[in-house]
């Protein structure tokens, strides 16, 4: 695994183990496979409602502590300084460990002025050791920059072929931000992973397209966060530091670039309206998608 270092001189895996919308049932398994399969990094938040089972995963996988890379994330409903003190105990308590490597803002909606001052509070604690945000545009992100003396570690924003984020990649770099990929595969969507544009490179490198995916975002200096519940694609996910791109391919894989989130319309009220109002109460989550 190779590593990117942070503003603060941490250094963050590229490749992280992302459990998004894996259900409480199956994530402790899904978590030891990738811990097996050769992950170092899981990719939590509060609001996928399975920290705990990701706790006794790591916990029974007797992996050191300070070999490992654990993210969280807090939600809306739990922002405000006191809030925030709070849920961050708590996912420390369900992830069984007394530090994070990395605290993310999960949205930019409700009091995460109060939050980012809860987290700049535990990073002086040790309770984090790196604090940033997630799915921060670039106004957002440099209003954050401009008004703490903290600079965030990371922006979390998705990042694929179909948005590639490049204007927001600038800003990141001017700031010593840290552009971090979720969701980098688009779970497939538009049959990505049948793009001749990239299983023409993926044939160059006898690698997958997913790979290929993968591959490009390391050679942009963006470390990711992917999922796969499959233990034959955890391993292909992270068979990717034996080739690199050339410059006219990244150049290539910019026809890809829709210029927006295949998913979300960030500028859609009703967005905003479904995540603030997206409260995490007590009673575990019901979902068993995957
Ligand atoms: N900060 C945020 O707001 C935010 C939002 C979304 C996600 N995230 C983070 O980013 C992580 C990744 O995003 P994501 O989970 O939405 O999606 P993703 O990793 O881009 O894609 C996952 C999907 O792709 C499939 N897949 C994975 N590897 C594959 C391969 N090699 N070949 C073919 N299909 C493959 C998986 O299916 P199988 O499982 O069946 O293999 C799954 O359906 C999340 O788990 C989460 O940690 C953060």
């Amino acid at each position: 695994m190779e590593f990117k270092k942070l503003n603060n001189n941490e250094k963050m895996p590229f490749i992280s183990y992302g459990v998004y919308e894996i259900s409480p049932r199956k994530t402790k398994k899904a978590v030891i496979n990738a811990l097996n399969a050769g992950y170092t990094s899981i990719d939590n938040a509060q609001i996928y409602y399975n920290e705990e089972k990701v706790g006794e995963a790591i916990s029974e996988s007797g992996i050191p502590r300070e070999e490992l890379f654990l993210t969280s994330k807090n939600w809306v409903s739990n922002s405000g300084y006191e809030k925030t003190m709070k849920a961050v105990n708590k996912t420390l308590d369900d992830l069984q460990t007394d530090y994070l490597d990395l605290l993310l803002i999960h949205q930019p909606f409700g009091d995460y002025y109060g939050s980012y001052r809860a987290f700049q509070d535990l990073q002086k604690e040790g309770k984090v050791l790196s604090i940033g945000v997630s799915n921060f545009d670039s106004v957002r992100l440099v209003d954050l920059c401009m008004n703490f003396d903290i600079v965030p570690q990371v922006n979390q924003v998705e990042t694929t072929p179909y948005y590639q984020q490049y204007e927001a990649n600038k800003i990141m770099k001017e700031w010593d931000v840290t552009h971090q990929s979720w969701g980098p595969l688009s779970e497939g969507l538009d049959n990505l992973f049948e793009n001749p544009i990239l299983l023409e490179i993926a044939e160059k490198y006898d690698k997958s397209a997913a790979q290929v995916i993968l591959r490009w975002l390391i050679d942009r200096d963006i470390p990711l966060s992917c999922r796969s519940v499959k233990t034959e694609r955890m391993e292909e996910n992270i068979d990717v530091f034996d080739f690199t791109l050339n410059k006219k391919e990244i150049e290539k894989i910019k026809e890809l670039d829709r210029g927006k989130s295949p998913f979300n319309d960030y500028n859609d009220p009703e967005i905003a309206e479904e995540f603030i109002s997206e409260v995490i109460s007590d009673s575990k989550f019901s979902f068993d998608l995957f």
